[in-house]
């Protein structure tokens, strides 16, 4: 393995900068690339069909030519549908991004848990599975968010978010029957911590909210542990599958990260 090969973050969007952030803290000079389908984005309004073959497709190609020691899916939609498929289909160790119903779970008091997350995310017998494996003693209430998704977009381009807009997007998560119960609410998309103080101040009551950037941190830094590293960390690049003018205005948020270099594939 060479020192230089590095960790392949994919999202849709810039979601998986939450993502990147703790795992940077766990494996400071680790070389990191950024891959964001930008020609497809959004993935939460698309189907199932659409994001199984588009996914494992371009990660292909991304591993081809980048040749990564591990690839992060920082995205809970193209986890939750096409995880195992690119699982099968690469050569190097894959980490997904699940809800965290489970964490959700064991802090829970009033046992009513809130899943915000893009409407493909909240459909899929994954999050079922999930749901029943780790929280059937809770009432788990979904809700599918795209608006949010542009919001968090929106934020990193530098542009100004409505309080009222943050308020409209979760409105029906709590107005659900037993949505005012609710005290423990799972961020199940990557942008959606990048929203946390929005949401928080948008709740109509205060809320535990958790998301799964920390453990997938972890997991990447266990996977990766007694690997070789340069001395310093490198510049890292930012791959995006269509340049416009969006993702210029989010050249200063992705530098912040580390991202100087930013490239078509
Ligand atoms: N960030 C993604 C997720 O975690 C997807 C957002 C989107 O493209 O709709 O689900």
């Amino acid at each position: 393995m060479s020192p230089d090969a590095p960790i392949l973050f994919f999202d849709s969007g810039v979601g998986g900068l939450s993502v990147v952030a703790p795992t940077r803290a766990l494996i400071p000079s680790a070389p990191f690339i950024y891959a964001a389908d930008s020609a497809g984005f959004p993935y939460g309004t698309k189907s199932e069909a659409e994001i199984a073959a588009r996914v494992p497709a371009l990660l292909g190609r991304l591993v081809e030519r980048y040749r990564p020691r591990l690839v992060c899916i920082a995205c809970n939609t193209a986890s939750t549908i096409a995880l195992s498929v690119v699982r099968a289909a690469l050569d190097v160790p894959v980490v997904g991004t699940v809800p965290t119903i489970k964490p959700a779970a064991l802090i829970s008091k009033t046992r009513v848990i809130g899943v915000l997350g893009t409407d493909a995310t909240v459909r899929q017998p994954y999050v079922d599975k999930l749901s029943a494996e780790y929280a059937s003693d809770c009432i788990v209430i979904r809700h599918g968010s795209a608006e949010l998704v542009t919001l968090a977009e929106a934020k990193l381009r530098g542009e100004p978010i409505a309080a009222d807009a943050i308020k409209a997007a979760i409105a029906g998560l709590f107005t659900a029957p037993d949505g005012d119960r609710i005290d423990t609410v799972v961020l199940a998309c990557t942008h959606f911590p990048l929203l946390e103080a929005e949401l928080a101040a948008a709740a109509p009551h205060p809320v535990t909210f958790v998301d799964g950037s920390a453990g997938i941190a972890r997991r990447v830094a266990h996977l990766t542990a007694g690997q070789d590293w340069p001395l310093v960390a490198p510049p890292g690049i930012a791959i995006f599958t269509r340049l416009d003018e969006d993702v210029e205005a989010l050249s200063p948020a992705l530098a912040a990260c580390g991202f100087s270099e930013i490239v078509a594939l």
